[in-house]
């Protein structure tokens, strides 16, 4: 009953999303909803103190009142729709030998929009390099992170953190004790996808190179060192049913008005212009699962390039290829997959780079910005409603001498990985079908 009884409580009114259809009370998808935010899948990466200890690492001169707030705002965290102690969501408290604090999915795959918490819509406030760096300064060590970690705040590394990982592994994924470089690009500027799209997808990742049923696939997150194979036998189970949770998700309702009648208008446009891409929505749906060749889509290629075939040989003999049958192998595909488009208001900012922060300037590629900031706060006076998107300030230069976590704050499309080209299937459109196809995206 948990999962029934979690959206009915009141209390919880950063209501998370959960599916539509009632479940069975024992089902798949309430075990994957109960492992995801109760288990630490990641033994600790800090001692459980490090986070009380953040504030002497922003050099404030005493603890703030209101901690967790600013823990929340400083790094793109969000409150937790969930029982998570004085934790943000995305933090947790793990035991191993010390009581300690770790991170799970959600610390990405959990985002908030118009102040709300969602589980599966991307975190696009996270500035995950910061966070490392400031609980390992927390913690007393003095190292630097292996690799950049978020490039430009929003966005992360999840590409290269998979290949950094896995070079630490055997293909029975006993440790090593050095590490194969499999190709580790850190300039893939990652935008977290939303976990609803994925019932609808036959592959899986930007560039749709894995099989979505894979749940091994999904396990990649959980290679911190400290977990051993038998670890990895061990939680199989679970995330066999937290796939089936992910799969559960609904994306969230736009919550304004709608003009209806533009609306309908927008829809005849975007099945003639959009649909063989993205799909038919409603009732009954459709969605192709089409991957457009790099050339053809036109968007930046660093993703594209960047997760090479020495990764996908060393994941093809590894364990985690090794599932059912003949396995899910990863393949190189030709370009980047067209996604559902489902809950797509909320999911701003587009493209798999992040690099664009608005639905109009998506289907107008002359108008998107090129450098530009946002609050990384997501309440109703950060969200454009007229764009569809983030609310930005677009400068002229990234002002001098700010630190580089002020500069993550920035986003240049200027930058390897951050390219905002591509994807001008919106140019030729009349201003007036644009519109259109705007208020009918707000419906799906
Ligand atoms: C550091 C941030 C981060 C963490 C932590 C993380 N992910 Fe992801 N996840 C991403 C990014 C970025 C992508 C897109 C990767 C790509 O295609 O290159 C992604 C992709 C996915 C996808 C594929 C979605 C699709 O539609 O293609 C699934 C499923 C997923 N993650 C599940 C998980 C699970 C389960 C966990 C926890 C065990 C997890 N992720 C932890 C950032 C993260
Ligand atoms: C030829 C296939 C194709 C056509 C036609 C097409 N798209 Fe796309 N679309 C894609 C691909 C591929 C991506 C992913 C590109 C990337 O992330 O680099 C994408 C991305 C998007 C995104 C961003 C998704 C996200 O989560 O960031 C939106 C929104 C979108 N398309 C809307 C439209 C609309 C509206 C139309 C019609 C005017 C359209 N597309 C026409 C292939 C297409």
């Amino acid at each position: 009953m948990l999962y029934l009884a979690f959206a009915a409580i009141p209390i919880f009114d950063n209501s998370a999303t959960f599916a539509a259809e009632p479940k069975a009370p024992d089902s798949s998808v309430d075990r994957g909803y109960k492992a995801l935010t109760e288990t630490p899948f990641v033994p600790p990466l800090w001692s459980y103190s490090s986070y009380d200890k953040l504030w002497k690492v922003w050099e404030a001169k005493e603890k703030p009142a209101n901690y967790q707030g600013e823990v929340q705002k400083r790094y793109g965290l969000h409150s937790a729709p969930f029982k998570n102690g004085e934790l943000p969501m995305g933090l947790r408290k793990a035991s191993f030998l010390i009581e300690g604090l770790t991170i799970d999915c959600m610390v990405c795959h959990a985002g908030s929009i118009l102040g709300k918490s969602y589980i599966g819509l991307g975190n696009s406030s996270l500035d995950v390099h910061a966070l490392f760096e400031d609980l390992n300064l927390a913690e007393g060590r003095k190292t630097k992170l292996p690799f950049t970690f978020s490039n430009a705040r929003g966005t992360n590394e999840a590409g290269g953190m998979g290949v950094y990982l896995l070079g630490y592994r055997e293909p029975d994924l006993k440790l090593r004790s050095s590490r194969k470089d499999l190709g580790l690009h850190d300039d893939l500027c990652e935008d977290v996808p939303a976990w609803w799209i994925l019932k609808k997808k036959q592959t899986m990742y930007y560039t749709g190179g894995a099989d979505a049923r894979s749940v091994r696939s999904k396990m990649q997150f959980m290679m911190s060192p400290l977990v051993s194979r038998a670890d990895f036998e061990r939680h199989e189970k679970a995330f066999q049913d937290i796939d089936a949770f992910i799969k559960s998700v609904e994306a969230p309702k736009y919550p304004f008005p709608i003009d209806q009648k533009l609306a309908d208008k927008g829809g005849l446009v975007f099945n003639e212009n959009c649909a063989k891409c993205h799909g038919t929505y409603g009732e009954k749906w459709t969605y192709p699962n089409k991957i457009i060749p790099i050339e053809q889509i036109g968007t930046d290629r660093k993703r594209f390039d960047g997760i090479t075939a020495k990764f996908g040989e060393a994941y093809n003999e590894s364990w985690f290829s090794k599932e059912k049958g003949d396995g899910y192998l990863v393949t190189q595909t030709k370009g980047y997959q067209a996604p559902p488009l489902d809950g797509i208001w909320a999911t701003a900012p587009y493209l798999h780079n992040g690099s664009v922060p608005t639905l109009y300037a998506l289907l107008k590629s002359d108008v998107r910005p090129k450098l530009f900031t946002r609050s990384f706060e997501t309440n109703e006076a950060d969200y454009d409603r007229d764009k569809v998107g983030w609310k930005i300030t677009e400068v002229k230069s990234i002002p001098m001498s700010i630190s580089v976590f002020e500069q993550r704050k920035y986003y240049d499309t200027s930058k390897p990985g951050r390219s905002n080209r591509g994807h001008t299937f919106g140019d030729d459109l009349t201003e007036g079908e644009r519109k259109a196809v705007l208020e009918y995206l707000k419906t799906l």
